[in-house]
This record gives C-alpha cells, structure tokens and sequence, in this order.
C-alpha cells in the first residue's frame, strides 16, 4: 500500500476523500451554471435584437437547447448529486462506498457536457424535442455515469450505521430510479412518432422536473432544514405522507403539456385532475419546512444560507400552485404557447431548484471544509440573483399575458409581439443581473474549498 493510499484509508483520509468529491461535482455544475446561462441570455437578446452576434452557432434555434440542457444537466443535475452523496453518507453514518465510480459518474457527465455543447452548436440534434435534443449516443453515456452514481449512492446506504433509512435517502433513492426509467421511456425508438411521440415528450418533460429535480431537492432540503436550523424537522410523517402522494399523482400529469391539442380528451382530463391532486404533496412539503421553521426567525435573519433555502422552499410552493391553475382549460387557452410558461419554468428551476441548491452549498459546505463566504458576499449574491429572478419572472409573466389575451382577442400574431417585445428587454436586464450573480457565487465557492491534504506522516501522527 503506497504511503497516500495508507491516509486515505484512515477515517480521516476517507472524508477528505468525500469532501473533495462533493466539491468538485459543486465546482463542476457552477461552471456550467456560468456557461449555461451565459447562453440563455444571448438567447434572450436575439429576442429582441435578432441582427446581433450573427452566427450560425449562436443563432436562437441552437443557443435555447444549449442553454437548457447546460442548465438542467450540467448545473441542476450535478450540484444535486453531489450535495446528495454528501447528505447520503451523513445521514447513513458511514463513509460513501466506492467513491471512485461516483468520481467516474462526475466524468462522464463532464465529457457529455462538452460533447452536448459542441453537437448542438453545429447542429447535430434528435430534432424538436424539447430536452431530449441531445444525440442517443452521448445519453447512453448520461446513463452509464447515472448508474455509477446509483452504485455508491445504493451500496453506501445498504451498509448504513443506523437502522431506518433517513427519509432524505427514500426521495434521492427515488429520483435514481425515476431518472433511469425516464431516459430509458424518453430514448426508446418505440412510440417515437406522431401522436405517440407527444405524449411520451410530455412524460418525459414533466417527469424530468416532478419526479428527478423536485424529489432530489425535497430530499436534500429535509436533511439540510433540520441540521441549517439545528432542530428536528416538524414531522416525518409529513415527509412520507408528500411521498407517496407524489408517486401518486406526479407520474400522470404530462398531458399538461398538451390541453387542447389532439391528444385524447380524457388523457387531458385525467392530467389535469391529477394536477389538482398536486397540491397535496405540494402543501405538505411545504407546510412541514414552513413548520420547521417557525419559531427560529431570529436566526433566520441572521443567515443568508438559510434565507436562500427558505425563498427556496416559498419558490417550490408559488410555482406548484402557479402550474396547478395553469392547468387548467380556463387558463390553459390563455398561457399555452406564451411566454407565461417561461415565466412558470423560471420561477420553478430558479426560485426553486437553484435557490434551494445555493441554500444547501452555502449551508453544508463550509462544514465540512472549515471555511467559507462571509455573510456579506453571500448577501450580495442573494440580493442580485432575487432581484435579477424577479425581473425576469415578472416581466416574462407580463409579456405572456399580453399575448395571450391579444390572441384570445382574435388580434394579428405581430400585435401580440409588438405588445410582449419591451418585456424581453426587462427581460434581459433580468437575465444580466442573474448571470452577474453566477460569478459572484463562483468566487464564493472558492472561498470554500477544502483545506489541502497534509502530507501523510502529519496525518498519521494526528490520528496516533
Ligand atoms: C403541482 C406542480 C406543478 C404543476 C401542476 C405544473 C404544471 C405545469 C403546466 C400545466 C405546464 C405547461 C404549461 C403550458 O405549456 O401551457 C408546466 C410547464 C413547466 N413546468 Fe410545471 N408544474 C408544476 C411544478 C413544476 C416544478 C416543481 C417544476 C420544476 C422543478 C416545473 C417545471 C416546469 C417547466 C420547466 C415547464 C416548461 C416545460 C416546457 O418547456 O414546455 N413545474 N407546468
Ligand atoms: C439556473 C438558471 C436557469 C435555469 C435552470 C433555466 C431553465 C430554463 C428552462 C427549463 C427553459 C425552457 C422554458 C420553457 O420552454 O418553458 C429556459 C428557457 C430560456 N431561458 Fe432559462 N434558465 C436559467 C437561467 C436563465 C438566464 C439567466 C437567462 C437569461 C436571460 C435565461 C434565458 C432563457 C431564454 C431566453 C429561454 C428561451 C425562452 C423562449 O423560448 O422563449 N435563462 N430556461
């Protein structure tokens, strides 16, 4: 055994082990936060300035998918899997299993990345399938990294310390196998045409969001509320009650998509009923943060890490709510097509995931590296990524709107753009301010990394 394998294998060694891994999957996603959105906003520029940055790899048809798929894969899916493995191994007690194939998972979700951005900037697309554009070949290699992921993930909480499975671990587990099932339902030839195709891209979308980011970030959140506030969480039953009622109702709302489209009528209904039955494991996640929460508003106030996951949690509950009346027929013929969906979408992926997620980086990481932002970086992260999120979601709302009624109204498709296009500018300053708080948290980040590893014979001499 080398002299470095010999610390690693102490309990000590282990952890730096794990906290290096953690950190590095955060340090990757934030990167691709930056690219990712970086992309959005020049996507939002071409909006309303079509003739700027006139190439064909930043047109709009191929900076959106980039931008999405950055976002959701390269930013949301990382930071969440790497805050995971981290609350996986603290709430079983014991040191991940194997971190190597979680480090192999890390890599190939990288060399995807880059594989995603190269393909589609020239082109290279499954077609108009809305976050299913990325080319069959580089999701297998998605897959693969998912399944290393689910390995240590699964065989660290199988050799757990204590004798329940924390309920985080039942949402982490359960997003796992979700996921799988949705890339394989998603990516399987079979279906993939005509109205089949729609309503397997409807289950594919909203499952994506409902049954991957929402149980990741709820999972995470009930071990990271109680540890941030330092009391239990308000109830657990709760937590198992939101559990199985969004098994329960989630799996059967990605008709939404599509009201009013030749999907079957009845398919429509049922997704739209179920969307109802949403606000059940919605307002009980919800309720039981909010619970946690009460009566500790003194240290609230005090800690910007928590502020960030409590808006967080309030982003969860607004855009489930929103996304219930949006549903509905009566709004549906409304908001269908506008921009109002880009509002809803932002509202939940920004004001909830990524909200969430920076409560639970500045929460957790400092520690376990022993070091950290201060209060007042965190806060002027906090206040441009409010500020610049607000802008955006409201101006967008506004601008989906008007379309929608100026169509409903019967009015020519170029009086709805002209009433939407002073919108898109908000927009943008919106878009500027969120992108300018990216790099504001990546040099927080920074102010977070682990410690270097002493040299093996000091740590020896410090276990002895
Ligand atoms: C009770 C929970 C929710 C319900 C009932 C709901 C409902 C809806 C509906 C009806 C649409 C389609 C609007 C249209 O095209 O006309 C939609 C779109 C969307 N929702 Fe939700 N939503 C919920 C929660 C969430 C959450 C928690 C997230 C993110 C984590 C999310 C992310 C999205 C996204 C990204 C889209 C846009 C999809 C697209 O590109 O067309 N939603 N939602
Ligand atoms: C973590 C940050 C972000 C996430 C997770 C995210 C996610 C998304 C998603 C899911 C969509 C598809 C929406 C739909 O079809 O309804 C989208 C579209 C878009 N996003 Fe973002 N976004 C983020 C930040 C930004 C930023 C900072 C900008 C800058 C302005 C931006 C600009 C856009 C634009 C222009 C679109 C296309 C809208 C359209 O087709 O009309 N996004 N984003």
């Amino acid at each position: 055994m080398s002299q470095s394998d010999q610390a690693h294998s102490t309990r000590a060694g282990l952890e730096v082990g794990t906290k290096r891994l953690v950190f590095a999957y955060i340090v990757s996603a934030t990167a691709w936060l930056v690219v990712g959105t970086a992309y959005g906003l020049i996507a939002a520029i071409k909006l309303y300035w079509p003739e700027a940055m006139e190439y064909s790899v930043l047109s709009f048809g191929r900076t959106r998918p980039i931008h999405t798929n950055v976002v959701l894969l390269g930013w949301s899916s990382m930071a969440l899997m790497g805050v995971a493995l981290y609350v996986i191994s603290r709430s079983s007690k014991t040191s991940l299993y194997r971190p190597g194939f979680a480090r192999a998972g890390l890599i190939l979700w990288n060399i995807c990345m880059v594989l995603t951005v190269i393909t589609l900037s020239v082109g290279l697309t499954r077609g108009p399938q809305e976050y299913r554009e990325i080319l069959t070949p580089i999701m297998v290699l998605y897959a693969i990294g998912l399944l290393c992921n689910f390995y240590t993930a699964y065989q660290t909480i199988a050799r757990r310390k204590v004798p329940e499975v924390y309920v985080s671990n039942w949402y982490i587990m359960g997003a796992f196998c979700w996921l799988a099932t949705i890339v394989v339902i998603g990516y399987l030839p079979f279906y993939q045409n005509g109205m089949g195709n729609i309503v397997i891209q409807g289950y594919f979308m909203h499952n994506a969001v409902g049954m991957w980011f929402t149980p990741m970030v709820l999972g995470i959140t009930y071990y990271a509320l109680p540890r941030m506030l330092g009391k239990p969480i308000y109830s657990y039953a709760l937590g198992v009650l939101a559990f199985w009622t969004a098994i329960l109702f989630y799996t059967l709302i990605g008709a939404h998509h599509f009201i009013f489209s030749p999907v079957a009528w009845w398919i429509q209904t049922t997704a739209i009923l179920f969307s109802v039955g949403m606000m059940v494991p919605v307002w009980a996640g919800f309720g039981n943060f909010f619970l946690t929460a009460r009566g500790s508003w003194s240290r609230v106030r005090r800690d910007y890490a928590i502020i960030f996951l409590l808006v967080g949690v309030w982003g969860y509950a607004l855009s489930s709510t929103q996304g219930t009346i949006e549903a509905f027929r009566s709004a549906n013929i409304y908001w269908h097509f506008t921009n109002f969906t880009v509002g809803h979408s932002h509202l939940a992926m920004y004001g909830f995931v990524a909200f969430c997620i920076w409560g639970f980086v500045y929460g957790l990481i400092p520690k376990i590296t022993g070091r950290g932002p201060s209060q007042a970086a965190i806060g002027f992260h906090f206040w441009l990524a409010f500020l610049g999120g607000s802008l955006y979601v409201v101006s967008i709302s506004i601008a989906g709107i008007l379309q929608g009624t100026s169509w409903v109204a019967g009015e020519s498709f170029i009086a709805s753009v002209d009433a939407a296009a002073p919108m898109w500018l908000w927009r943008s300053i919106g878009g500027f301010m969120m992108v300018f708080s990216h790099i504001v948290f990546l040099v927080n980040l920074w102010a977070m990394r682990p410690l270097p590893v002493p040299p093996a014979s000091e740590m020896v001499e410090a276990t002895a």
